[in-house]
């Protein structure tokens, strides 16, 4: 167990005093709130934080994908995952709190530290739970590789589509390892751009795809890291792993999840890259456009769309 300090290690207790203070405070005054919380985000961690080169970028599109994204699987990827009240959750790579929101929500008396090495995002992250209310999320800028918190202080841990986006996935796995609790449990959730298939089946939309995935190799991630979760947790020391595949599958009869997820987020998700995969010549202008149509296309009344999603909990 920790000093009064809290979760923070010696390293950085001086930038988290008056924070562990105006908690207290905030829970009561949502003007003070938000103020907090914009503290929190303009925080910087007084060492040099790990760059990466996140294949999606940090635009306010790319963030309205995460929160559409988040928004239409929000059964789909949260169903299971709901933490006791008091217990302490650490959510690594929060982004723009779009599952920060539906976690922090569904687990209410639990109390979460929510963490992301963009303080951009986080600034949005702070925005977006005081939009929805919620009170029980403490956001911190920190690199999953060198977290500033006591050993085995958390209870959970939570990541969402992070490890996709590192060098060293396996590596993030065990400095997460440490700082949960011996018993505590830590939940991953990753898809698999392999797992893609659709009617009508399309060459270019399959390119398309395949531009992103080796757009995103090229930067050191792994987007086809869903398939490895089992090995990789086990890897860190992770016990009684289970992993559960979450397929979505949307249809004309599902207009809402064809619109949500097929469109906003996939669709989105590969169009994003458009530049990008230009840019080295990839694919030529018109095959492309003809695949991000294409894909497109499988969301409307007659097209379908699969994708395979996987969530895996395992045991310090
Ligand atoms: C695709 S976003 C996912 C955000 C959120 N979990 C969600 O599902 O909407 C990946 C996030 O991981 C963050 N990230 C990448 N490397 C990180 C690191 N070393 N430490 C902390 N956060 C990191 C990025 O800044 C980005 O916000």
């Amino acid at each position: 167990m920790t000093s009064s300090a809290g979760p923070w290690s010696a390293l950085s207790r001086n930038n988290t005093q008056g924070a562990a203070n105006g908690r207290e405070i905030v829970a009561r005054d949502p003007q003070r709130q938000a103020a907090f919380y914009r503290r929190l985000c303009n925080w910087e961690i007084e060492r040099e934080l790990m760059s990466v080169d996140y294949v999606h970028g940090y635009s306010a599109k790319e963030s309205s994908r995460l929160t559409d994204q988040a928004t239409t699987l929000t059964e789909l990827l949260h169903a299971g995952t709901r933490y006791p009240p008091a217990s302490r959750v650490l959510e690594a790579g929060c982004g723009v709190g779009a599952q920060t929101v539906i976690l922090a929500g569904n687990s209410p008396r639990a109390a979460f530290t929510s963490i992301d090495i963009s303080g951009e995002s986080l600034a949005e992250a702070g925005r977006q739970a005081q939009q929805a209310g919620v009170a029980n999320v403490t956001f911190a800028r920190a690199d999953i590789f060198d977290l500033p918190f006591v050993s085995a202080y958390f209870d959970h841990i939570f990541v969402c589509f992070v490890l996709e986006h590192l060098r060293n996935p396996a590596g993030a796995l065990k400095a997460l390892m440490r700082v949960l609790k011996p018993g505590g449990s830590i939940t991953v959730v990753e898809g698999d751009h392999g797992s893609a298939y659709f009617h009508p089946d399309s060459d270019y939309a399959r390119r398309a795809i395949e531009c992103l995935i080796n757009l995103q190799q090229q930067g050191g991630g792994d987007p086809l890291i869903g398939r490895r979760l089992y090995p990789l947790l086990g890897q860190a020391g992770c016990r009684d792993v289970r992993v559960s595949p979450r397929m979505v599958y949307a249809d004309g009869s599902r207009p809402a999840l064809a619109d949500g997820f097929t469109r906003k987020t996939f669709t989105a998700m590969v169009e994003g890259v458009g530049e990008q995969a230009a840019g080295q010549g990839m694919m030529d202008e018109a095959s492309w456009a003809a695949g991000i149509k294409d894909l497109y296309r499988a969301a409307d009344e007659d097209g379908t769309f699969c994708y395979t999603f996987f969530k895996a909990v395992g045991l310090r």
